[in-house]
């Protein structure tokens, strides 16, 4: 039962406005499209985020996924669905740590991906979670019985080798494993990373040959978890550094880079530029400290790496709120110009914009939403021509007048025009996490 004074207390910015759940799962097939759907964009979008069916949460990070899915083919938009991801943990109204903790309850709410023919729903605590292209859940993978424990929700897909590769972190010994899966979907190799503790390892990145950790002082502090929550503070202790290893490496290859302290939930992308190594990602200075009121906005920065001189630099790219970095599928671990992020709002993680960040100019070029629209997470979404950014970024974008939402899309080469297309869905799609395109 409420206290009488939690009937008063105002609301979590993850249960209001448009952070909070919907209910009812829908399939609506009669959608009416505002503009032009690229005829040739046939597939699937998918996003995840939280959606606690009690209605009630300890973090926007701890309500049980719901997938949001849009089919569209031959310039229609054929149908939209919203399904849970089926587990355990639907059952109880705040799933505690301990239920949490077994690998196959997962709150599956991070991020879809598909990869050698399977959609899987993600959270980083927990074994992926099998979709099948209607949104149903098939249930837990294990990779042919060779993943027992977590993945993390953020797995990179190479786009020359098809290999996916992705790290599980843990709150007990073996702290770090990181896993290389080939293009026909199996794990062919799977090695603990030695690291000093428990951290909150949200992310990584890819380079052609090498894969990067970020061992950052963001960790687990159990008294706190014991109360609920994410149980997560920054140490002044720990340090923070980057690690590089070849893709094929183990633990004693990794090159390890000492940086200012930090908090990176996302990396924009990775790549090597001659000796060095450059990562770039959205970073968070004062987050979790004992000071913190509100968590800091991230900002992109870049760090270069010098395999042979092992000194790194730090850049400052813009000083802008943004994050959900995405670059076209095609240049994940490649040199890449172009950057799609979303804006984020002073008190709550609202997306009130998208912008192209240039890396060769220095320049963006910006979506703002207009009449107080939300976006959450654009993809990005290849065309048919071979430029870089040729393409559209599509996001689910909340209208507050009508209470609902669209699914839009827009040129990323022309990235302030009016969209593209407009598929006009008769629900609100709450705010959400990570999203994919499932080309058919
Ligand atoms: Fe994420």
């Amino acid at each position: 039962m409420n206290s009488p004074d939690a009937e008063t207390r105002p609301k979590p910015f993850w249960l209001d406005g448009n952070f909070a759940p919907v209910f009812e799962e829908r399939t609506e097939t009669s959608l009416k499209v505002r503009g032009e759907i690229p005829r040739h964009l046939n597939g699937l979008y998918l996003r995840n985020g939280a959606n606690p069916p009690s209605g009630m949460s300890m973090d926007w990070f701890l309500g049980c996924g719901m997938l949001h899915g849009v089919r569209i083919e031959n310039g229609e938009a054929l149908w939209y669905r919203n399904r849970y991801v089926q587990t355990p943990l639907l059952d109880e109204e705040m799933p505690s740590a301990e239920s949490r903790a077994k690998p196959e309850n997962s709150i599956a709410n991070t991020h879809v991906i598909e990869h050698a023919g399977k959609i899987l729903a993600l959270a980083e605590l927990s074994l992926p979670i099998e979709m099948d292209s209607n949104l149903e859940t098939v249930g837990p993978y294990r990779f042919d019985g060779k993943l027992e424990r977590n993945m993390t929700a953020h797995p990179k897909i190479c786009p020359k080798t098809g290999e996916m590769l992705f790290f599980g972190y843990s709150m007990r010994p073996p702290f770090l494993m990181y896993y290389r899966v080939s293009a026909a979907g199996e794990i062919v190799q799977a090695e603990e990373i030695e690291v000093k503790g428990a951290t909150m390892m949200h992310d990584f990145s890819i380079t052609e040959n090498n894969v990067i950790f970020m061992d950052l002082p963001i960790i687990f502090d159990f008294e706190m978890r014991a109360q609920g929550g994410l149980g997560i503070r920054f140490d002044d202790d720990y340090g923070a550094r980057l690690g590089v290893m070849p893709r094929c490496g183990t633990s004693a290859d990794v090159k390890w880079f000492d940086i200012d302290p930090c908090y990176v939930y996302h990396t924009l992308n990775s790549y090597e530029d001659g000796d060095e190594v450059v990562l770039e990602g959205c970073r968070l200075v004062g987050y979790m400290t004992k000071d913190m009121v509100k968590p800091p906005l991230p900002t992109l920065h870049r760090w270069r790496m010098n395999m042979r001189t092992g000194a790194v630099r730090e850049e400052v790219i813009d000083d802008l709120g943004v994050d959900f970095p995405r670059v076209p599928d095609a240049l994940v671990g490649q040199h890449h110009r172009y950057g799609y992020f979303a804006q984020f709002g002073q008190d709550a993680p609202t997306v009130d914009a998208f912008h192209r960040y240039d890396m060769t100019s220095g320049t963006k070029t910006s979506h703002i939403l207009p009449d107080g629209r939300q976006g959450s997470e654009a993809a990005f979404v290849a065309g048919e021509g071979g430029s870089e950014d040729d393409g559209y970024l599509m996001s689910f974008v909340y209208d507050p007048s009508e209470d609902r939402s669209d699914l839009v899309i827009l040129d990323a080469a022309n990235l302030a025009d009016a969209p593209l297309a407009t598929i006009e869905l008769p629900v609100r799609v709450p705010a959400g996490f990570h999203g994919s395109w499932v080309s058919n």
